[in-house]
């Protein structure tokens, strides 16, 4: 179970649970109908970290702008705290993949913008900067903009910029995406290892199967075109999650389930000529040969 921090900035045990109940999604092209995502259901729990998996273009990215609430789903419901979603609301915050800082402004003033839109007052403010600042290792570097820092520097700065407003519900949308791949191992060490002493409901979004494995509770597995949901896994590894874990009988047994249960949706998008799904099934193919050995 995550700790919660006792320094009184966060709150305690406040976390939120989303759900979603049969949810379907089509969008109008021109005179044609593309059904996205067809009859989802499955839960984000409170205070654990769900990561949602699934090959590029299965549609996560909609399912994850259905949560935030910038779109509603054609059918079937979405429920935080089994409330339904009606627009964005500040309970749920989401990091995207592409870095959202604003290049002209301070690590610290891109850290407390939220905050000032808020209107939370200067002291209080202040107060929260400093504690998440040092809390992601950026405090020396509050004055530095964007450009300055490093990319895993400024994935940080996100986190940060996310945490501070205390949301119920952190959302992630393969926010290390881009990373080179020590960068990227380091984030995920990091972002664990914050996630376990902060706590809050998680749901992250991957298409790296360790990486997935390696953070989450539990593992929903989408299937590609229409997406919905093909398989739930739990992930039962100790925490602290420590990357030693890799190399476990554990982790090496929830892999090649769930390499088998992605491979077959990585090929139907791999036929729909995903570049990713290509990357993706090259992958696995490697991965299943050495769990076939
Ligand atoms: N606003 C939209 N209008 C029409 N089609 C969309 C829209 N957003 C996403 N899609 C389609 O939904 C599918 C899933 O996209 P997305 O959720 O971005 O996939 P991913 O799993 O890679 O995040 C894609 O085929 C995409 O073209
Ligand atoms: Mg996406």
């Amino acid at each position: 179970m995550p700790k919660n921090n006792d320094d009184g900035v966060l709150s305690k045990g406040d976390f939120g649970e989303v759900r979603l109940e049969d949810v379907t999604k089509v969008y109008e092209k021109e005179d044609q109908c593309q059904t996205v995502l067809e009859g989802c259901s499955f839960s984000a729990q409170r205070g654990k970290l769900t990561v949602l998996m699934g090959p590029s273009g299965c549609g996560k990215t909609v399912l994850i702008n259905l949560i935030a609430g910038y779109e509603n789903p054609t059918s079937g419901r979405v429920l935080i705290d089994e409330k339904p979603v009606t627009g964005t609301g500040s309970d749920r915050l989401v990091v995207f993949q592409e870095t959202a800082l604003f290049p002209w402004m301070t690590a610290y003033s891109n850290v407390i913008f939220g905050c000032q839109v808020q209107g939370v007052p200067k002291k209080e403010t202040k107060d929260r900067a400093e504690f998440i600042l040092r809390k992601v290792g950026l405090y020396e570097f509050r004055d530095k903009y964007p450009s300055q820092l490093s990319g895993g520097m400024q994935r940080r700065a996100e986190l940060a910029r996310a945490m501070i407003n205390d949301p119920k519900i952190m959302i992630l949308d393969e926010p290390f995406r881009g990373l080179d791949a020590m960068t990227r191992q380091l984030m995920q060490e990091f972002y664990v290892g914050l996630f376990e002493e902060v706590g809050r409901t998680n749901l992250f979004v991957t298409h790296e199967i360790d990486e997935a494995i390696f953070l989450a509770d539990r593992l929903v597995i989408l299937t590609y075109q229409p997406g919905k949901v093909k398989a739930e896994i739990e992930v039962d590894l100790p925490r602290p999650r420590e990357f030693h874990m890799l190399a476990s009988p554990r982790f090496m047994d929830i892999r090649a389930q769930a390499i088998d249960l992605l491979y077959e949706e990585a090929a139907k998008a791999f036929a729909a000529g995903s570049k990713t799904a290509y990357d993706l099934v090259g992958a696995l193919t490697a991965q299943k040969g050495m769990c076939n050995k």
